[in-house]
């Protein structure tokens, strides 16, 4: 018999869901210091592109496979081609991954709310982080042991992802999404309002928007587009099309992808004009120049803008409470759209209760993330970070898009998502799976893989990056491949 799927209480609650994972550490950290990479205001030429021909048509793929196969990623993608489940498989267990180091992150951002209050840091933000906090070993090789804090911190936002996900999807992620994400922006503009009025926000905001076309010719700000939009947009985790599938028969499917998109946009937007006004107060309280405080991902947020925080009385406080707050906020949101991926797609394949299947990935993912709290820790986040999203995920996509592009067909889902919607997509969308996504995305990997090569990551040692890189890669590939060799248990019942 036919067991109901179950569903998200109301359309909004699967966008703030969606939009919960897509706004992450991405949007605060990674992005501000993209655009500024990356040509300034020129940028947004290439980012929109890479938003147009591959993020929203993608969305619109997984939310539409997603919505018509009725499954977590694996079990839809079996049902549209039983060969490719392994394809189904692979974004799951790089999900895996990415909860694992995502949890370090976090427990840190935590850990930082409580160090704002009194400004722990003191006067060198860098050499507390690194020495006293981290306790970073001189090697990713020298393992060290376990750094308690640290440890402690994962602790406790796997309890956090536990008491979240353990929960129906539509009293807990829908309920927590629903209550964190507006929080989010509040926090956030609070910061951009406080930031945009410090002595010296302009330059910040100059040396970002300030648009060097020149920049734009060169391909290599071509591929960070693609790069930023993949990763801020989580799309080829596995998670929208597991998302996706608790819809309600009837949605409008393109609609919500456009929506998705653009709020995850603006969002990243906001941060960056937040994070420029209060790097550019810093230059010049300084008297530097713009580029020698600019930094992205943890030397942003736990070096740069401690720094700042130092430097500002009591609004240095607040600011690092409320900053730290929103980093947390946007984190935890992401992480459990990660847990619910590897759940549902775990629950699909074994038929086993929700309740258990969540009990046991936390406790193995606690485990598992504990590698992170040893003092190598950061060096070993940092390459798996590297290796996931520059080669795992952007494989995927591709993958995904020749999978429907050649072998699905793109009519059978425009058909579908068209159905649906309001608004209709046209041919255009078949094209650009079946051709320009492929394309691009094809240059994309060969490029960031030659690179690789010249140069080897971070600068790390080549060993190192064949052990936590490589065959990261490399034995998420084999484990998808064996997970689809096993039958499925219930599958009638999903
Ligand atoms: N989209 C999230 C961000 O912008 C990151 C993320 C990627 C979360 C993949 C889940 C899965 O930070």
């Amino acid at each position: 018999m036919k067991e109901k799927r179950t569903q998200w209480g109301s359309k909004w609650g699967f966008l703030f869901a969606a939009v919960g994972s897509a706004v992450g550490l991405g949007n605060i950290w990674r992005y501000p210091y993209v655009v500024y990479e990356s040509g300034g205001g020129a940028f947004l030429i290439p980012y929109f592109f890479a938003i147009f021909t591959a993020g929203i048509p993608l969305l619109i793929l997984e939310y539409s496979m997603g919505h018509l196969y009725r499954g977590s990623t694996p079990l839809a993608v079996f049902r549209a081609n039983k060969n490719f489940e392994w394809l189904g498989w692979w974004p799951v267990i790089s999900s895996a991954v990415i909860l694992c180091y995502y949890s370090m992150i976090l427990s840190m951002a935590v850990k930082y709310i409580l160090f704002s209050v009194d400004k722990s840091w003191g006067q060198d933000s860098n050499d507390f982080f690194y020495n006293e906090f981290l306790k970073l070993s001189d090697s990713p090789f020298h393992l060290g042991g376990i750094v308690w804090p640290i440890l402690i911190g994962i602790l406790i936002i796997w309890a956090v992802n536990w008491l979240i996900c353990y929960r129906d999807i539509k009293t807990g992620i829908e309920k927590i999404s629903k209550l964190l994400l507006p929080c989010l922006l509040v926090i956030m503009i609070i910061i951009v309002i406080k930031g945009i009025t410090l002595d010296g926000a302009a330059t910040g905001l100059n040396a970002l928007f300030t648009p060097d076309w020149d920049r734009v010719k060169n391909p290599q700000i071509w591929i960070s587009a693609y790069g930023q939009v993949f990763f801020s947009l989580s799309i080829a985790t596995g998670i929208m099309m597991t998302y996706s599938s608790y819809l309600p028969d009837k949605t409008d499917i393109n609609n919500s992808a456009f929506l998705t998109a653009f709020a995850n946009s603006g969002f990243e937007f906001l941060a960056a004009i937040g994070v420029f006004s209060i790097l550019g107060a810093m230059a010049e309280s300084q008297g530097v120049a713009v580029d020698e405080v600019v930094t992205s991902g943890i030397g942003l947020a736990f070096i740069a803008f401690p720094k700042v925080f130092s430097t500002m009385g009591i609004w240095g406080n607040i600011l690092g409470v409320l900053f730290f707050i929103c980093l947390s906020f946007a984190g935890i949101t992401s992480s459990v759209s990660l847990v619910e991926a590897i759940s549902a797609s775990i629950i699909d394949k074994s038929g086993w209760q929700r309740k258990n299947v969540v009990t046991v990935i936390c406790v193995i993912g606690f485990a598992a993330s504990s590698i992170f709290s040893l003092n190598a820790g950061l060096y070993l986040l940092d390459i798996m970070d590297n290796f996931i999203n520059n080669y795992g995920i952007v494989a995927v996509g591709l993958l995904e898009a020749i999978m429907v592009g050649w072998i699905i067909k793109p009519i059978v889902i425009r058909e579908h998502t068209n159905s649906m919607s309001y608004f209709k997509i046209g041919a255009w969308w078949d094209i650009i799976i079946k051709y320009i996504t492929p394309a691009i995305l094809s240059v994309t990997l060969l490029q960031t893989i030659v690179n690789g090569f010249k140069t080897p990551y971070g600068g790390y040692d080549r060993t190192a990056l064949i052990i936590y890189g490589w065959s990261v890669i490399l034995l998420g590939i084999a484990g998808a491949v064996w997970i689809s060799r096993k039958p499925w248990k219930k599958e009638e019942s999903v």
